[in-house]
């Protein structure tokens, strides 16, 4: 299958025809864009009834042991859309009790290879049945566009299961030549009970980089959702054991990360851990990995990815893509394009251009067709972001566009430009998640490489140049697990995924993926007159 670009379905079709919103920014320059829509402040009624609320442990679904539940709540309004169950410590000890079970006395990594992929492959079977159900949970949990969510992330996730279904069956050792009269062959085997923890930015997603290969290998699994977006992946797990998923196999705890998500780190009964989200967070997952049991961690943290626009860049193609690797998914990608390096032949036409594409950007109600953005996920990020273009204005950066929250409910920002962005604000430095563009200016490519890797950060980069030894030259000289070349966001279940520096450790999907689920086991003996060494 062709690779697919994350940010394809966000076209550039449906621009123009929405309502354009009038205002004076702070200065008094009259700016006037963002394509918005009435449906901001009357939210659409997504008419799916939530049936999945409760823990899903030993292939049950069940209250918390403590009782207690916990709201998840809609991004465009604040609104609760369910109460969930809230795991704790308790229900994690539940869960991997089962997940223990599950794998030492099987069935799952008894089971033939061939049987788990076909489990696997009618899982992604009936997930692809059930795409507009799915992809309205996870609209209206995360406020994604919906035809985002249907169009692009459900079938990624379904391709993602069939690409590990493939692989269940085709996972082997070697036989290994050694000096003296040895047969020496190794096993790759699953560690045992995986537990792994996702964020909310694409929950489905990274549902499946994870549990995928996990399951795939043989591991059992119990999975910590993001307190922000728990419903989905208790749907598509229900519809996983409707496809022959063992009960145990797979748990499901919803919870917060300082009770439900410290207690799988530190657990002893844990064999592997794989974690998706903050860097401060990585940092204490792997703290408690370290200091439980030391089980191996994979981890998938923030970025402050480089979008580098060279000299002899076409400009109009490059702004569109520096838009997309930026806005897309309400800017909350790890590997969002967030420091935007424009020679500074094409700067100042760059900037005018970046600026009337984001003023054209397309906001409102996710479940709107032909919506580029939706809401922020929630408060807590929504101020965050505003914190961090006040500070963008406070330290000298020019706001080109937006700056403001966007109507007056949920947590909508305004696309934001801001240019002449210098090394050491903060809006250049952290990461912000949300839809906010800094453009700088380079003169030559050695200072545009060492700009791009002084960062503690190297998740991803993107290049823009149609010369090929500069295209090379950048490829080698990035500190980052990925360097998209005049593109961006093209994410494939076997291209592998991840960080250098603080954006991480390992890596996600493809075979690399799959080498992070599985132990490698040296077996010797001795061979007696051998015909052959
Ligand atoms: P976070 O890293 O705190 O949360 C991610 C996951 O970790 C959630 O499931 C959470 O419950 C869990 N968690 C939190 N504390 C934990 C602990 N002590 N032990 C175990 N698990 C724990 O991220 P948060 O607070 O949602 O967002 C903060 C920032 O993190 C964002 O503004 C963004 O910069 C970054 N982020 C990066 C993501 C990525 O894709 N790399 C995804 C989400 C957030
Ligand atoms: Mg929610």
């Amino acid at each position: 299958m062709a690779a697919r670009r994350l940010s394809s379905l966000i076209s550039l079709s449906f621009l123009s025809s929405s309502s354009s919103l009038g205002r004076f920014s702070r200065w008094g320059r009259r700016i006037s864009g963002f394509s918005t829509s009435a449906a901001i402040d009357e939210p659409i009624n997504p008419s799916i009834q939530i049936d999945q609320t409760q823990l899903l442990i030993n292939g049950q679904f069940v209250d918390a042991a403590s009782g207690k539940t916990f709201p998840t709540l809609d991004p465009r309004t604040g609104d609760v859309i369910a109460r969930v169950a809230e795991g704790d410590a308790e229900d994690i000890n539940r869960a991997v009790a089962a997940a223990r079970k599950a794998f030492d006395e099987g069935p799952w990594p008894k089971m033939t290879a061939y049987e788990r992929s076909r489990i696997m492959l009618r899982f992604a079977d009936l997930l692809e049945k059930h795409t507009e159900e799915v992809a309205t949970l996870e609209t209206w949990d995360n406020g994604k566009p919906y035809e985002q969510a249907a169009k692009i992330e459900i079938p990624m996730v379904v391709r993602m299961f069939r690409y590990y279904a493939g692989w269940a069956d085709k996972i082997h050792g070697l036989t290994v030549p050694a000096d003296g009269q040895h047969h020496v062959q190794t096993l790759h085997e699953p560690y045992g009970v995986a537990g792994l923890i996702i964020p909310w930015n694409f929950p489905l997603l990274l549902y499946s980089w994870k549990v995928g290969p996990a399951l795939a290998c043989g591991n059992t699994v119990v999975l910590k959702t993001a307190e922000q977006t728990p419903l989905s992946a208790l749907y598509v797990s229900k519809l996983f054991h409707e496809a022959g998923l063992p009960p145990g196999v797979l748990n499901v705890v919803s919870g917060f990360g300082p009770t439900a998500g410290a207690a799988l780190s530190s657990h002893m009964d844990v064999n592997k851990l794989s974690f998706t989200g903050s860097t401060a967070t990585g940092k204490v997952v792997l703290g408690l990995a370290a200091n439980s049991n030391l089980k191996p961690v994979t981890l998938e943290l923030g970025g402050k990815s480089p979008f580098i626009v060279c000299k002899d860049a076409d400009v109009d193609k490059a702004v569109d893509l520096a838009h997309s690797a930026l806005f897309f998914n309400q800017g909350q990608c790890c590997c969002a394009g967030s420091r935007t390096l424009v020679h500074e032949s094409l700067y100042d036409e760059f900037v005018e251009k970046a600026k009337v594409r984001a003023l054209k950007r397309v906001v409102g109600d996710p479940f709107k067709t032909g919506i580029e953005q939706g809401p922020q996920i929630d408060n807590e990020q929504f101020q965050k972001i505003l914190k961090y273009i006040r500070s963008g204005i406070e330290s000298g950066a020019t706001l080109e566009s937006g700056g403001e929250q966007l109507g007056s409910k949920g947590y909508y920002i305004q696309p934001t430009v801001f240019s002449n962005v210098q090394d050491d604000m903060l809006i250049a430095k952290d990461e912000i998640f949300g839809p906010v563009q800094s453009i700088s200016k380079f003169k030559d490519l050695n200072e545009a490489i060492k700009r791009a890797n002084a960062s503690s950060y190297g998740l991803a980069a993107g290049v823009f140049t149609q010369n090929l030894e500069t295209a090379n030259t950048l490829t080698r000289a990035l500190r980052v697990g990925t360097v998209w070349i005049n593109c961006y966001d093209i994410f494939d279940a076997a291209v592998p995924f991840g960080g250098f520096k603080m954006s991480g450790q390992g890596r996600e999907k493809g075979i690399y993926g799959l080498s992070s689920y599985l132990q490698t086991k040296a077996v010797v003996t001795p061979l007696k007159n051998p015909a052959w060494l």
